[in-house]
């Protein structure tokens, strides 16, 4: 078989080590061939949250093991995989610095050793592309990837929701995009984790506020919904945090000094619900309608969907009940951070003619803006 391009993504930005080799095939195909995450997540809990240090010490554990098993699972049968890639690609920012350092400084020495080159990628730019990957090779553990059957086209409206980032970005090309609209403070994701931790939820926050709120009511707190007149499109989640703050303190018949660390022994199951369901509802629908009018506004091809809060099914049909398209969806384990979607975006920069890094100079940049 004819292989137009293969790249090998190295991602460090937080908690997740991901290396995976993707290719771009003769018809500008995307095809995923392998794709290793290692998470620190579970270490890092212990602690209460991610701590750099414990995340960027684990990169250094994982990071081999998850180039061998990156490069075996996409040619088994090679005795050099390395002969096998073309080009490197990896995260430069925005991250955890010493995270990053330990991904770079890899991909760095792998270009110089192996004579690769070295493509340098913005790991939000990045997230929408894992949903440009169109098919799978032939490894065992990439046959239930679910693929979407659409092709994301440009220009294309893509909502980054995850941890650390929530923005609505229209991309003209591979490298020209425009960021619609930011959070000026905290995280989609990053909120629904808070609001777990308030109801006394387990770690995923998201996944579990979600599936606790499919038992409540989402009428029955009213929360706010942020509106900026100079950025119709701008994002916030702090102020909705705090409302549920409050929700929870009103609800046990507390004021607001009431700690949060004893608010959900003092909540019924009931109310839990009922907070969990409104403010997943109120925090999704500030996203739903702002990718509904910036769709009406620019009239994009395609809308994509990227970043760990794209797994949650209820944004998925609140999305598909206002858009006159169907969204596209990476698969879950490319919703999250991963290597295969720098390795995409590598294999799309590398083909447009954007020229590689020097791999002798190259910096993290932790505080990259989109
Ligand atoms: O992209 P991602 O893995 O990463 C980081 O930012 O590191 O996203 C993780 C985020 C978490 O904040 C989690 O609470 C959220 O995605 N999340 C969800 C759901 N599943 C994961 N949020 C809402 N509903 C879900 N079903
Ligand atoms: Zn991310």
């Amino acid at each position: 078989m004819m292989y137009e391009m293969k790249i090998l993504g190295i991602e460090t930005s937080f908690d997740e080590t991901g290396v995976a080799v993707v290719e771009i095939n003769d018809d500008g195909k995307l095809v995923l061939h392998s794709n290793a995450v290692s998470s620190s997540i579970d270490l890092n809990l212990q602690y209460g949250g991610v701590v750099p240090e414990i995340a960027a010490r684990s990169h250094i554990e994982f990071m081999t093991p998850a180039i061998k098993q990156a490069l075996s699972q996409a040619f088994p049968a090679e005795s050099d995989p390395w002969q096998q890639i073309d080009g490197i690609a990896v995260t430069q920012g925005p991250g955890l610095g010493g995270s990053l350092l330990v991904g770079l400084t890899t991909a760095r020495t792998l270009a110089i050793i192996k004579q690769k080159p070295l493509y340098a990628i913005n790991h939000v730019m990045a997230h929408p592309f894992a949903a440009s990957i169109g098919a799978v090779g032939s490894a065992p553990e990439l046959q239930d990837y679910k693929l979407p059957e659409a092709t994301v086209e440009f220009p294309f409206l893509a909502l980054i929701v995850s941890g650390g980032h929530s923005q609505l970005v229209y991309y003209s090309s591979v490298t020209e995009y425009r960021v619609v609209g930011k959070t000026r403070d905290d995280a989609g994701g990053e909120a629904f984790d808070k609001v777990a931790k308030i109801l006394g939820l387990p770690y995923p926050g998201g996944l579990n506020v979600s599936l606790k709120a499919r038992e409540g009511n989402k009428d029955n707190f009213n929360l706010p919904q942020p509106k900026f007149q100079d950025a119709p499109y701008d994002l916030s989640y702090s102020g909705l945090k705090t409302a549920v703050l409050r929700a929870a303190q009103s609800a046990i018949g507390e004021d607001y000094t009431f700690p949060s660390i004893g608010l959900s022994e003092r909540l019924s199951e009931a109310q839990k619900a009922d907070l969990a369901a409104s403010f997943e509802y109120a925090a999704l629908k500030m996203v739903v309608d702002r990718t509904k009018m910036a769709y009406e506004e620019f009239e994009p091809r395609c809308v994509v969907l990227a970043g760990g809060v794209a797994a949650s099914p209820v944004l998925r049909s609140m999305l598909e009940a206002v858009l006159p398209v169907k969204p596209i969806y990476p698969d879950m384990k490319l919703c999250t951070d991963n290597g295969a979607m720098i390795a995409a975006l590598g294999c799309l920069q590398a083909q447009a003619g954007v020229n590689p890094a020097d791999p002798y100079s190259l910096d993290i940049k932790p505080t990259w803006p989109m």
